[in-house]
Formats: C-alpha cells, sequence, structure tokens
C-alpha cells in the first residue's frame, strides 16, 4: 500500500523549504531525518527532557511532539540558525563564559528556550528563567549555570540591540 504523504511549504533559518513527507512522522524527525540538521537532539522522544526544542513562530516547542505536517506555513529556527560559524549568537556566548555547557546533549534545547525568553521578555526576571527552562532537563550542569547564562544572555542581548 502507498504511504500517505503530505507536502508542506515552511521557512527554517531563512531557507524556504518545500518537502513531501510521510504524514505521521514528527517534527524531530523531519529536522534530524529529512533535513540533515542534527544539532537538534532527540532525548526521551515523549516530551519530558526538552533536547529537542526548536522555536515555531516564536515560541519554544518540542519538536518529538509536533508533526511535521504542522510546520506548514511556519517559521521555524533551530540551533543552526542562531550563529552563523563563529559569529556566535549572544545566547551561545553566554552559556560558553558561564561554563553553562557540560557533556552538551542538552544545549541546543537549552539555547533555543532561552532565544523564545528573550523574544518575549528580553528583560527577564528569576522566576521567568527558571520557568523558560524548566522543561529542559540537564544531567550534567546541577543548573545554577544555566541559569546564570540566561540571565547573562539577556544582558548580552541587551547590549547588541542598543548598539
Ligand atoms: Fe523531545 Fe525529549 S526528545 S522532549
Ligand atoms: Fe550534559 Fe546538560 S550538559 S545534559
Amino acid at each position: 500500500m502507498k504511504k500517505h504523504t503530505v507536502a508542506i511549504q515552511f521557512s527554517i533559518n531563512g531557507d524556504e523549504k518545500s518537502v513531501e513527507i510521510p504524514a505521521g512522522i514528527s517534527a524531530l524527525t523531519l529536522i534530524r531525518d529529512v533535513l540533515g540538521l542534527m544539532g537538534t537532539k532527540e532525548g526521551c522522544g515523549i516530551g519530558e527532557c526538552g533536547a529537542c526544542t526548536i522555536v515555531v513562530d516564536g515560541k519554544a516547542v518540542n519538536a518529538c511532539l509536533m508533526f511535521a505536517a504542522q510546520l506548514d506555513g511556519r517559521r521555524v529556527l533551530t540551533v543552526e540558525g542562531l550563529g552563523h560559524g563563529d559569529d556566535l549568537d549572544p545566547v551561545q556566548e553566554a552559556f560558553l563564559d558561564k561554563n553553562a555547557v557540560q557533556c552538551g546533549f542538552c544545549t541546543p534545547g537549552l539555547l533555543m528556550s532561552t532565544h523564545a525568553l528573550l523574544q518575549s521578555s528580553p528583560d527577564p526576571d528569576q522566576d521567568q528563567i527558571t520557568r523558560a527552562v524548566a522543561g529542559n532537563l540537564c544531567r550534567c550542569t546541577g543548573y545554577r549555570a544555566i541559569l546564570d547564562a540566561v540571565a547573562d544572555a539577556a544582558k548580552r542581548c541587551q547590549k547588541k540591540r542598543n548598539a
């Protein structure tokens, strides 16, 4: 039997894409296995760990819980779209400076959650920061460095905006 497919168009990291895909695949499968963007990680696959976090129309979402077909007409950002080569995004710089990265598996998801937070709340308080990354599990850092990095990222983004 022929597999049911669906054609979708969307933008990802600024590139317009038109793809025909099996109707039931997740956004995570589309991003990693079809488009080859391996920065978005697969951890639990059931919406618990945040490793697969991407930003869709400005909001952080778990790519493992979305159907790829739901990306039709949407604007998607993955970690590959944050910086350009050595020209890092301020959020990436903050995570490096604050030593908020150890094994790095959780890091792309945390960067995307932080990016989404700072788009909607450029000057977040501690409570907003904690809530923004609450869905991103990290087995290595103990979180203090991560929370410091998000606060630092907010300052860096403000400075960049005002430059
Ligand atoms: Fe999506 Fe864990 S892989 S939340
Ligand atoms: Fe290893 Fe977060 S740095 S899981």
